[in-house]
């Protein structure tokens, strides 16, 4: 099953999410692969200390035979990684001369189905050529949605772009509320109103605003091992249950 973890807007909680899930996923025995298409490489910086040979730049424009390659351990069982570097700037460069530039990615990930039962993709906060790889290669878009101002406009973006080029009216996605603060309720109310139109699509887990979550992330560790009985691992932990739960 591929996760791509994507919205248009910055700092919905992306990469929170991606890291925290694919630790939840591969302490459930899933062998797990976490791939950083994020330039900025906060997902990377979670797991590795160092810079390594290879990364997501090179799983992207190498042959998919060789996707194998691209991939480094974690020191968490389970889970390995396709960390991404500033490199991956100039990848997005290169891919606009190729043809099929938009499904390499995917390609790319096809070929290492056989050895994850999880790959979770944590998109860059733009739609771009990164993004869109990742679009195609989903199975299930995941995408965080923080509550405020502006908070569906990412939303729609992103499914307008997966109907358009998936060439797919139904493109299979979920909501993931996050940095969900249960005293701005005003707010909250206004939210609701608009993901009403959503709702079917909506994951019961929520995530709450939370400042394990925040601590854990500027520690650079997964929020299960920071502060494991936390809110915060409490919930990541109930949305892998859940979409363990749901297939598509
Ligand atoms: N549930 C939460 N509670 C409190 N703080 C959070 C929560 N989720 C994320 N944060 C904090 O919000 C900030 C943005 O989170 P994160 O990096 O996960 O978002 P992002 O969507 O990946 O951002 P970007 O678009 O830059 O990639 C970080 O400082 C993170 O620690
Ligand atoms: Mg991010």
């Amino acid at each position: 099953m591929i996760y791509a973890i994507t919205n248009t807007k910055g700092g919905v909680g992306k990469t929170t999410t991606a890291t925290n899930l694919a630790v939840e996923f591969a302490d459930r025995k899933k062998h797990t692969l976490l791939v950083d298409l994020d330039p900025q490489a906060h997902a990377t910086r979670c797991f590795l200390k160092n810079k390594t040979e290879r990364d997501v730049g090179d799983l992207i424009m190498d042959k998919p035979s060789q996707a194998i390659r691209s991939v480094t351990q974690t020191e968490i069982t389970n889970l390995d990684i396709v960390p991404a570097s500033a490199r991956l700037t100039e990848t997005a460069e290169l891919l606009s001369g190729r043809i099929r530039r938009e499904e390499r990615l995917g390609r790319a990930l096809e070929s290492l189905r056989e050895n994850y039962q999880v790959i979770i993709i944590d998109c860059p906060p733009a739609l771009g050529i990164l993004t869109y790889n990742a679009v195609n290669a989903a199975d299930l878009l995941i995408v965080p949605v923080q509550p405020g101002v502006g908070a569906v406009t990412g939303l729609k973006a992103i499914l307008e772009t997966a109907q358009e080029l998936r060439d797919q009216d139904d493109v299979p996605y979920r909501i993931l509320i996050t940095m969900y603060d249960m005293r701005t309720s005003r707010t909250n109310t206004i939210f609701e109103e608009l993901l009403e139109e959503h709702k079917r699509r909506l994951l019961k887990t929520i995530i709450s605003k939370s400042e394990s979550l925040n601590q854990a992330n500027l520690a650079r560790k997964p929020v299960s091992r920071f502060q494991p009985s936390s809110r915060g691992a409490n919930e990541y932990s109930a949305l892998c249950n859940e979409l363990l739960r749901i297939r598509k």
